[in-house]
């Protein structure tokens, strides 16, 4: 209650405890109206108001404390009047914990010709039953207010890769205007806190002139958009590397749509706090399991008479109580439990790998941690 009286009744706010001497990682709890998190984090992804396979209390028990939803479906249905009546998102899914809403500007320019952009909004037909629909920064933060998110992202445009300097100049200033909207459609920053969105594609000048336009409106966190959209990881970890030093030391940063280990050892050291993906939950569910000496395909011939765990240093519900035969023989029986063993064990196999970075920020051995990480994967170090 100190810390929030000090820092001015915000919803959201980042208590920094480390800095790193060789890097630019850091060390954190993000504070929100839903639970204080450790940071660096990574945040499950629940697009449908459900992180698909699991119930809510399968996500705590994997050691999740935030996940991510998205306006973009839950307005489609089962709309936000719906959820408002239900009482919030929290209470309709039966989650406590904190939830942060993607805006819908990410899924909607994902449509591709299905879309038309306007300076008023977005409009587009539903991939659910074709209609037309429209989005715009006001919609989309009305959605999230009627959900009840604690984080609210802006409605921004992520610039599609490649593009052009000025097409991404563009798309760049109109997210900037688009912002604005959004925060003055956001009336409760006592529960909600709106992050803005860095975009500006692969360019240095734009990125700079998009981190200093939306730093400008002083939000209570920042997240950097428009990357991994195709382009090769190097030059992602080049934009982090002259745009993250842009974002105020004090607030969370959020890179969005990341979550291959490499690359979130690779976002943390150049000053990531937060990050979220679909990934681990999508290849769970077509049969690939992370583990700590790279990808396993579970639904492989070899995995047919491993009567061994998945991953023998895991410690999750599946690699506890299963071997690696029997969930291959559900995946290939397509029962159901397959699908939720194999999502149990990447969520909790990717929350061990952000404590473990944690606590290689902690003890001053990132570098040196992320180095047998990468060894121990298969990655090719540089
Ligand atoms: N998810 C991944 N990248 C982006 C982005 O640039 N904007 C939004 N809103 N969501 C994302
Ligand atoms: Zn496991």
């Amino acid at each position: 209650i100190e810390k929030k009286e000090v820092k001015g009744l915000t919803a959201v706010y980042l208590e920094i405890l480390k800095e790193d001497s060789r890097t630019r990682a850091r060390l954190g709890k993000l504070h929100t109206p839903h639970g204080v998190m450790d940071t660096p984090v990574f945040m499950p992804v629940g697009t449908q108001a459900t992180v698909k396979t699991m119930t809510p209390e399968e996500i705590k028990e994997i050691g999740a404390g935030i996940i991510l939803s998205n306006t973009y479906h839950l307005f489609l249905r089962p709309g936000q009047e719906l959820i408002r009546e239900a009482g919030g998102l929290h209470r309709f899914m039966n989650w406590d914990g904190a939830i942060l809403t993607d805006s819908g500007g990410f899924q909607v320019f994902s449509l591709g010709d299905l879309r038309t952009i306007k300076e008023e909004g977005v409009e587009f037909r539903s991939h659910i039953d074709g209609s037309r629909q429209f989005l715009s920064p006001e919609i989309a933060t009305q959605v999230q207010m009627a959900l009840g998110s604690d984080i609210v992202m802006a409605f921004d445009e992520c610039a599609p890769y490649p593009c052009t300097h000025e097409y991404a100049k563009d798309s760049l200033e109109r997210t900037t205007r688009w912002l604005k909207r959004c925060k003055e459609t956001l009336t409760t920053t006592d529960t909600q806190a709106l992050f803005g969105i860095v975009q500006g594609g692969m360019y240095e000048d734009l990125r700079r002139q998009s981190a200093a336009e939306i730093t400008e409106l002083d939000l209570p966190g920042y997240a950097v958009g428009g990357l991994s959209v195709g382009e090769p990881k190097e030059m992602m970890y080049q934009v982090l590397d002259y745009t993250v030093p842009l974002l105020p030391r004090e607030k969370p940063r959020y890179l969005m749509g990341v979550g291959s280990p490499d690359a979130l050892i690779e976002g943390v050291m150049r000053g990531i706090d937060m990050f979220d993906c679909v990934l681990p939950t999508r290849i769970a569910r077509n049969g690939t399991a992370m583990t700590r000496y790279g990808k396993v395909i579970v639904r492989n011939a070899g995995s047919a008479r491993d009567f061994g765990p998945i991953d023998p240093t895991c410690d999750c519900y599946t690699c506890r109580n299963y071997s690696r035969a029997y969930v291959r023989h559900l995946l290939k029986s397509d029962e159901i439990l397959g699908l939720r063993l194999m999502t149990i064990h990447n969520l909790r196999y990717l929350q061990n790998l952000m404590r473990e970075i944690r606590e290689a920020i902690k003890e001053d051995r990132l570098p040196e941690y992320r180095q047998k990480c990468f060894t121990d994967y298969g990655y090719e170090l540089d």
